[in-house]
């Protein structure tokens, strides 16, 4: 048995989903080209800032994810931090829907697609990959940022609600 997989068995995953459940995040949509030809997108919370020197963004996929191939494939991907007014692009990109593109308007930024909708949209170029676990690290070198005013979309103790209502949290 390896050291993490020791740990692992001494925290129940319900212990340790419980606890991440309390930190805030964001939510982005990454998306990247599959196959050459169509877009594909998820959405993730597990997206931060890396470093600044260079602009660059750490983003952790699922290996479950059917995007998980076409991503760590391309040599570039889209990030595009949601606000408030699009929690329901953020369901339909954490579902595993046929086309979850058919109902946005998006286009291509080279080879990246882009929601044209997203108040805050980076273009990035693939620099690293490697796996952990079950997830894979993706780092991203920003090549292009883009920010319109917005309130974020929030994600906490597995609500998506900016105002944080909900479990007696904050009510505004
Ligand atoms: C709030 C929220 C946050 C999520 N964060 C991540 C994440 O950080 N990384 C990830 O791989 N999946 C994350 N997911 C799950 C994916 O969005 C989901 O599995 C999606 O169906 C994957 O789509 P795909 O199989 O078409 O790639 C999150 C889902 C939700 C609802």
């Amino acid at each position: 048995m390896t050291a993490s997989e020791d740990v692992a068995a001494a925290l129940p995953v319900a212990a340790f989903t419980d606890a991440m459940s309390r930190l805030v995040s964001g939510l982005a949509v990454i998306t990247a080209r599959h196959a050459g030809v169509r877009p594909c997108g998820l959405l993730v919370s597990s997206i931060c800032s890396y470093s600044v020197d260079p602009p660059s963004v750490l983003v952790v996929v699922d290996h479950a994810s059917r995007c998980r191939e076409p991503l760590v494939h391309s040599a570039e991907f889209g990030v595009h931090v949601l606000g408030s007014a699009q929690e329901r692009t953020a369901r339909t990109f954490a579902s595993r829907g046929a086309d979850k593109f058919a109902d946005l308007v998006w286009a291509w930024d080279g080879a990246v697609p882009r929601l044209c909708a997203a108040p805050i949209y980076l273009r990035c170029t693939t620099s690293a990959v490697f796996d952990h676990g079950d997830h894979t690290v993706l780092i991203g070198e920003v090549t292009r940022a883009e920010v319109k005013e917005a309130e974020p979309l929030v994600f906490y103790r597995r609500l998506f609600d900016w105002r944080l209502r909900g479990n007696g949290v904050r009510q505004l």
